[in-house]
């Protein structure tokens, strides 16, 4: 009893305490065959899915083993969920996590997307396993950019096969030398040519990776937030998990912080923000991590209860 109240006590802290969730210490965990993850990397996003004791990935796609255009990680990925998408680049491992996975449109040139809301509830995050925090680190995506828009096999969004998240974005197959931009038409050949930012506001504290400070990004793939990964793996969770998060959900939305240049999407058509789009969110940010932190603080408690019963 003592012990589990500890142990509860410990998860308030570490939930409470940035968005660090790391819950599997003590146990052996054994990579899935086929990954490019280590280990550690592994059990840190283990302990980032929140899973239990039977929570596994299996791998399905890796660009070096299976291919590297747009067209090879559909084949392998079809329309396997959740799924976690993890781009390595130099020291830098991160992705995000998608519960619905990809969603393809009927049309092979057209292009789908659908928001994490109201067209398909589902969740939706970036995370970094190493090289941009101390430890394993989950970044919640505001809801109302809790979006991802997918290419057909031919086509194109913003000039890229993916986008998700409209202003914390993570988007591939992207030909850096255009850019990313709604009048963008055009893909690279290589799913591995990606961009990603992050606004610096939208982030956990100890971020100690690269960005462009006069604009105030996180680059988690480092250069001019256009890079080419070394490796994009996608891995499946073999249990469902396919919960939109709580904290996000309901966190409040903040009012007229700043409504001439956040993006907002509708329901009406995709929007994607161009990688130059420029913004300073700090009120909202301040906003949705107090929502962030009660909502941790709810899912801790009611882990805690779970524990003491
Ligand atoms: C992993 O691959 C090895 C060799 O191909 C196989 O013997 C083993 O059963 C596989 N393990 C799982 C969990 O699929
Ligand atoms: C793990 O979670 C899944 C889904 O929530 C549940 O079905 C399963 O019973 C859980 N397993 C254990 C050992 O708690
Ligand atoms: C990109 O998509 C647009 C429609 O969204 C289409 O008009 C254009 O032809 C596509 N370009 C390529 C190269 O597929
Ligand atoms: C920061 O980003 C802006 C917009 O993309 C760009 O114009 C600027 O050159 C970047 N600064 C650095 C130091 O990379």
């Amino acid at each position: 009893m003592l012990v589990r109240a500890v142990a509860g006590l410990l998860i308030v802290l570490c939930v409470v305490e940035g968005q660090q969730v790391h819950l599997r210490g003590l146990q052996e965990v054994t990579p899935p065959n086929g990954t490019s993850l280590s280990a550690s990397e592994y059990e840190g996003l283990l302990g980032l899915l929140g899973g239990n004791d039977t929570t596994e990935l299996t791998s399905l796609y890796r660009t070096s083993v299976h291919g590297t255009t747009y067209g090879d990680l559909l084949d392998r990925v079809g329309d396997a969920k959740p799924i976690v998408l993890v781009i390595r680049k130099d020291k830098y491992v991160f992705g995000v996590f998608i519960s619905k996975g990809l969603l393809l449109p009927d049309d092979r040139t057209g292009s789908n997307f659908y928001d994490c809301q109201n067209t398909y509830p589902c969740d939706l995050w970036h995370f970094s396993l190493a090289g941009h925090f101390p430890k394993p680190t989950k970044i919640e995506i505001r809801p109302v950019i809790k979006r991802v828009e997918v290419a057909g096999r031919e086509g194109n969004v913003s000039g890229a096969n993916f986008i998700i998240g409209t202003y914390q974005l993570l988007a591939c197959g992207v030909v850096a030398e255009s850019g990313l931009g709604p009048r963008n038409k055009r893909t690279a050949a290589d799913i591995r040519s990606c961009a990603q930012r992050i606004p610096m506001s939208l982030l956990p504290e100890g971020y100690t990776g690269e960005k462009n400070s006069s604009w105030g990004y996180a680059l988690f793939g480092g250069g001019s937030g256009y890079f080419t990964a070394d490796e994009i793996e996608v891995l499946q969770v073999r249990e469902s998990i396919d919960q939109p998060s709580p904290p996000m959900t309901t966190a409040p939305e903040p009012v007229d912080s700043t409504p001439t240049i956040t993006p907002q999407p509708t329901t009406t058509g995709p929007i994607s923000a161009p990688l130059t789009t420029t913004s300073d969110p700090a009120e909202s940010a301040a906003v949705c991590q107090g929502g962030l932190r009660w909502g941790g603080m709810v899912v801790a408690m009611l882990i805690c209860t779970g524990g003491l019963l």
